[in-house]
């Protein structure tokens, strides 16, 4: 019997759901289901200075303390980690998790999947976690992300109203539900077919190939632009802020500059960017499908 890690965090439930439908194709082997949780838990729904204050400590990956957890086994035959990104970094759970020495050391040796439940934004994110699996001595076998596959302005439009609210609705009655769909939900399990198979025979040799061709895993070119700079700002202002606001007033100004930053360039400057992208795009078609195929099967060895 092949036993199997499935280790994640969710504050709303959106991944556990995803995760819960993901693993029907697993019930024959032997699942350890561990969430955890961070030590003080963070506010749900978010106020919005208290979610753009977790931008800083996010960014730079400082781990949190998180409630103490069990896992049932010192050694599986797979794990799979369920994490969100948050501001373009694994969420503070998800890195307290990657730092935390009684996981690093299962992660030994092991073949680690990743299930992502993000708006939209996770390459950077996953090139945390790989790094962070690989530098514990764990290696990348596949990676499912399900993401809101509305346009980009409207899911950040939305996930503000389901963060700030509480409420996985349809905003002014008009809005798409935020988050990932419900159809994607319902049919997680879709990709975890060729794994379950793969963890069976214990070969992962194109495991990702297989799940990529099984549907719709998506990565807008547009995201792409966005998320090769924009981490790199995102450190910029982390360090920024944790320089300037030495007081809780001081921290508490550049939180809300910071913010005001990201709504300009999100709703203002993006857009003429973009545009300008989409002329351009048919002259990048083949820089385009690379850094498309490295996001995919990053840290993934394709042979
Ligand atoms: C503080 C915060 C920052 C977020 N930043 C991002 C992001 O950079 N990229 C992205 O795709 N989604 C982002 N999201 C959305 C999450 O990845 C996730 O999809 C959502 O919070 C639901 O996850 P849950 O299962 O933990 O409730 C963010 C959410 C929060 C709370």
């Amino acid at each position: 019997m092949k036993n199997i890690l499935v280790i994640s965090y969710s504050q709303s439930g959106q991944l556990d759901e995803i995760l819960d439908n993901f693993l029907t194709p697993f019930k024959d082997f032997e699942i350890d289901r561990v969430k955890i949780e961070p030590k003080q838990a963070y506010p749900f729904p978010w106020s919005s200075e208290v979610f753009f204050d977790a931008m800083p400590e996010t960014v730079l990956e400082e781990p949190i303390e998180l409630a103490p957890f069990q896992l049932q086994r010192g050694k599986y035959d797979l794990i799979i980690i369920g994490y969100q990104p948050w501001f373009l970094s694994p969420s503070q759970p998800a890195t307290a998790l990657l730092k935390d020495p009684s996981f690093r050391s299962v992660l030994k040796d092991t073949p680690v999947a990743t299930v992502i439940g993000a708006r939209n934004m996770w390459l950077n994110s996953q090139g945390s976690v790989v790094r962070e699996v690989e530098e514990a001595g764990g290696y990348m076998v596949a990676n499912i992300p399900y993401i809101d596959k509305v346009q980009n302005h409207v899911s950040a439009f939305t996930i503000l109203h389901w963060m700030l609210t509480g409420k996985k609705t349809k905003k002014w009655g008009i809005f798409p539900v935020p988050g990932v769909s419900q159809h994607d939900i319902d049919n997680a399990a879709v990709y975890s077919i060729p794994l379950a198979e793969a963890v069976e025979k214990g070969d992962y040799k194109n495991v990702q190939e297989k799940i990529l061709e099984m549907g719709d895993i998506r990565i807008p070119s547009s995201i792409m632009l966005i998320e090769a700079r924009g981490k790199k700002l995102f450190v910029i202002w982390a360090n920024l802020i944790k320089r300037k606001g030495k007081t809780a007033e001081k921290r508490a100004f550049w939180v809300s500059f910071f913010k005001w930053y990201l709504v300009t360039a999100l709703f203002v400057i993006s857009p003429p960017i973009l545009i300008i992208h989409t002329i351009l795009k048919p002259l990048m078609l083949r820089s385009i499908k690379k850094t498309r195929e490295k996001y995919l099967y990053l840290g993934i060895n394709k042979n």
